[in-house]
């Protein structure tokens, strides 16, 4: 009876040494086991069947330096943002069209995506999410009333002051004025940054600081150009250049930008949007696609874009990596960016750009990737070796 008691002791802490937090490539049971901004999966797609903390939540680059202009900055980008997995149409229909993420908006948003893609249409007399057969929303394609998302945009920006949130729609909306309706009922109208501060000749955009103390922060583009008369909204590729998306956006060593985009490399344009997932969404594959794909894209495309990191990152289920992920690309962007290192987490408040060698011995990403995958291996042997015992103890005490 002893011998069991303590068997079972034995085995409760193993799986204490679970609950304590865990740090990238570790292996786990839960995601709660795992620290801040990770979370716990395999990746079968790249052969790891182990579930292991991997992260979902990039580094905020406003935690480390707060005043540059927002064009020097990275960010998570959720491509078809409202096209949730496994949920049903608000209509109450199965939905039978692709779907991109796994999460809510609000939940996206918490986890640090600060860019959000959103198809919007006409249906059912208000302005609709959803995918289209041939241009029509249909009952089996339509997600949700875009008005629903927009409030919990509004919601978060009105919860996080310091916070600047982009919106890309994909714009299908016709109905007059349709989209300056919804926008002012979502309570957004408040946070609208105007087209008038938005440089047009690749100057470089206000501040952080400045958007953040006139309350500027939330930035939306239009698929539409004709939006940006009619109803003020920017037209997208007045101000980014974007590479094409989709499979052919993933033949490995080429970046062309997509047909509706100036070149990759057109510097009047001060912003630079990278697409990175296929044509068909795919939530077993894409934790390959986010990992050092994703990177290799990355550094095809700063080539291509005339030496220029991305400012936003687009993916589709951005959660999903085999390790660092897409937050760890939006780390090593804004790393470049933001200070002229390899990672976020070597910049440094008013440090001279450039000036990481110190720091880099220790944080170099494929370094520290090579080193953290190498150790998670390790580690889930030792750590389910560690289980294994004390689960057989547990048994053969019985
Ligand atoms: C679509 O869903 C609405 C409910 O939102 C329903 O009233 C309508 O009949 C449905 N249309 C079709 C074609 O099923
Ligand atoms: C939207 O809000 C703005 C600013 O409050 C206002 O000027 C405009 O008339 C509103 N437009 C519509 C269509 O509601
Ligand atoms: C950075 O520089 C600014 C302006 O010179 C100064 O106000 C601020 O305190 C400095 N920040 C740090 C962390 O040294």
């Amino acid at each position: 009876m002893m011998k069991f008691f303590i068997s079972v002791l034995l085995f409760a802490f193993s799986l204490l040494g679970y609950s304590a937090a865990l740090q990238q490539g570790k292996s786990c049971i839960v995601s709660m086991n795992c620290d801040a901004g990770l979370h716990c999966e395999t990746c079968l797609a790249n052969g790891n069947f182990i579930p292991r903390c991997t992260r979902k939540q990039p580094t905020s680059p406003l935690s480390k330096v707060k005043g540059l202009p927002f064009n020097r900055y990275t960010w998570l980008t959720t491509h078809n943002a409202f096209a949730r997995l496994g949920v049903r149409s608000a209509t109450g229909n199965v939905i039978l069209s692709p779907q991109n993420q796994q999460d809510s908006i609000a939940n996206q948003l918490h986890n640090g995506v600060r860019g959000l893609m959103l198809d919007m249409y006409d249906f059912d007399n208000d302005i609709w999410l959803c995918h289209s057969f041939a241009g029509t929303c249909y009952n089996f394609t339509a997600f949700q009333p875009a008005i629903n998302v927009l409030k919990e945009i509004q919601l978060f920006l009105e919860a996080n002051p310091n916070e600047i949130v982009t919106i890309f729609i994909e714009d299908y909306v016709t109905s007059p004025n349709g989209l300056t309706t919804l926008f002012n009922s979502s309570g957004l109208r408040q946070f609208w940054f105007p087209i008038t501060r938005m440089p047009k000749n690749g100057g470089e955009w206000p501040t952080i600081d400045d958007m953040v103390s006139h309350n500027q922060r939330l930035v939306v583009f239009t698929s539409k150009a004709s939006k940006e008369s009619s109803e003020g909204i920017a037209y997208e590729w007045r101000y980014l250049v974007e590479n094409q998306y989709g499979d052919d956006g993933m033949l490995a060593g080429s970046c062309p930008n997509r047909a509706e985009s100036h070149a990759m490399n057109e510097k009047s344009k001060s912003l630079v949007l990278m697409n990175y997932f296929p044509d068909n969404p795919d939530v077993s594959i894409a934790c390959k696609h986010n990992s050092d794909p994703l990177i290799d894209m990355m550094n095809t495309c700063y080539q291509a874009a005339g030496r220029r990191w991305p400012n936003f990152i687009a993916v589709d289920f951005y959660k999903r990596s085999n390790g660092g992920g897409a937050s760890e690309a939006v780390d090593m962007a804004n790393g470049r960016l933001v200070c002229g290192c390899k990672s976020i987490s070597s910049c440094k408040e008013n440090m001279t750009f450039g000036a990481c060698e110190l720091h880099q011995v220790t944080i170099a990403p494929s370094a520290a990737v090579k080193k953290e995958t190498s150790g998670g291996k390790f580690d889930s042997r030792s750590n389910r070796l560690q289980w294994i015992t004390a689960l057989l103890v547990a048994i053969l005490s019985l």
